[in-house]
């Protein structure tokens, strides 16, 4: 079984004075939600998600080989301006991934990072965000330790991302990333996230996602904070064990191409991981009644047309439409005679399943 110590490097055989690399890497949507965890971002329950394709970060990662200090060096720019307002969050993941990248204090960083979706659109970056810093910072180790496995590559860029987001592990490699220890799933792991390891029907390979953008502000009540809520919450523990059972039946319905079977579990882990907001202490309701509005409207289309078509949510009022893509004609033109007038200015984003991060 995987642990802790195989991703720490004793000794480097290489040495490097200064470079960059540039990679992209993906939002994800979870079919099977992360809700709650434990010590050092250990999820209290197995999750499955499946990447997007549009919806990205793009990273540059610049270094230059320093003095050893007591201290980390970085410039953070977002969109070409520094951006004070991050810096915190980075000190903070180098804190915690240092034990496993001993050379972070050994380079001045210059870390630039631009988002493919809309600022403040309500989607959440630090899933692509991190996955992107991530796997930025495991290929300078690659180049320190020459030796490595691009196994050993991917497993650790997602073990560290995780460390940054938990959801960020889902983002690295795969279309569809099974994050969480699940007796079902070969190889799953609550270090680092695995792609489903059996083969999906064709059906699920050309998923899309349209994002319909209800409420652009800021998250009320930020995930971490969700997450804490977990702990002495009434129902946390069936709750986990449900999701054990969801990610069973799920596993399933995308090995056979059970659409009706997905639709059942994807629209109740969205509905469930909301309940747990409304019933922890302090509660809370992230839904809006525009995002009620459309999840209503969908049940009434699919009720009179048979498509499969289903929703998921956020941590958050945005809908995500789920649906394969050969009913996209008619589900595009559902989206916009019926759901855009609920949108927030009419937005929506076009999104679908797609592989991982990319070197550019
Ligand atoms: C509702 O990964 O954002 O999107 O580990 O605290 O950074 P942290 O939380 P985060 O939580 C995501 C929660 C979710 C469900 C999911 O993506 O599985």
């Amino acid at each position: 079984m995987a642990s802790v110590h195989d991703f720490i490097h004793s000794a480097y055989t290489q040495t490097v004075q200064s470079g960059s690399f540039t990679w992209s890497a993906p939002s994800n949507i979870a079919l099977v939600k992360y809700w709650g965890k434990k010590e050092n971002q250990i999820p209290a329950n197995p999750s499955v998600s499946f990447t997007l394709s549009n919806c990205k970060t793009i990273t540059t990662l610049g270094f230059k080989e320093k003095q050893k200090s007591d201290k980390f060096s970085f410039d953070f720019l977002f969109e070409g301006q520094p951006k004070e307002s991050f810096r915190p969050k980075i000190e903070k993941f180098f804190e915690r991934v240092e034990e496993y990248l001993p050379f972070l204090k050994d380079y001045d960083f210059t870390i630039s990072t631009q988002n493919t979706f809309p600022h403040s659109s309500g989607i959440a970056s630090s899933a692509s965000g991190m996955a992107a810093l991530a796997i930025n910072l495991m290929s300078l180790e690659r180049l320190l330790n020459p030796e490595m496995t691009d196994d050993h590559f991917y497993k650790k860029t997602s073990f560290l991302a995780r460390l940054g987001s938990g959801s960020a592990c889902r983002s690295i490699q795969g279309s569809v990333v099974v994050w969480g220890e699940h007796a079902d799933i070969e190889g799953s792991s609550d270090l680092f996230g695995v792609e489903f390891p059996e083969a999906v029907h064709d059906v699920f390979k050309t998923y899309q996602d349209t994002i319909l953008l209800v409420d652009k502000g800021e998250k009320q009540v930020s995930s971490t904070i969700g997450h804490d809520l977990m702990h002495g919450h009434p129902y946390a523990e069936r709750r986990f064990a449900q999701a054990h059972e969801n990610l069973a039946t799920l596993k399933k319905a995308l090995i056979e191409g059970d659409t009706d079977a997905f639709i059942k579990i994807t629209e109740s882990e969205a509905l469930t991981l909301h309940a747990m907001m409304m019933t922890s202490q302090p509660y809370f309701i992230l839904m809006k009644p525009n995002t009620l509005q459309i999840i209503n409207a969908i049940w009434k289309f699919r009720q009179e047309t048979q498509l499969p078509v289903c929703f998921t949510l956020d941590a958050g009022a945005n809908v995500h439409v789920l649906y394969p893509e050969n009913v996209s004609v008619e589900i595009l033109q559902f989206i916009t005679s019926e759901l855009l007038g609920y949108c927030q200015n009419s937005q929506y984003i076009c999104d679908k399943i797609g592989t991982g991060a990319q070197a550019l």
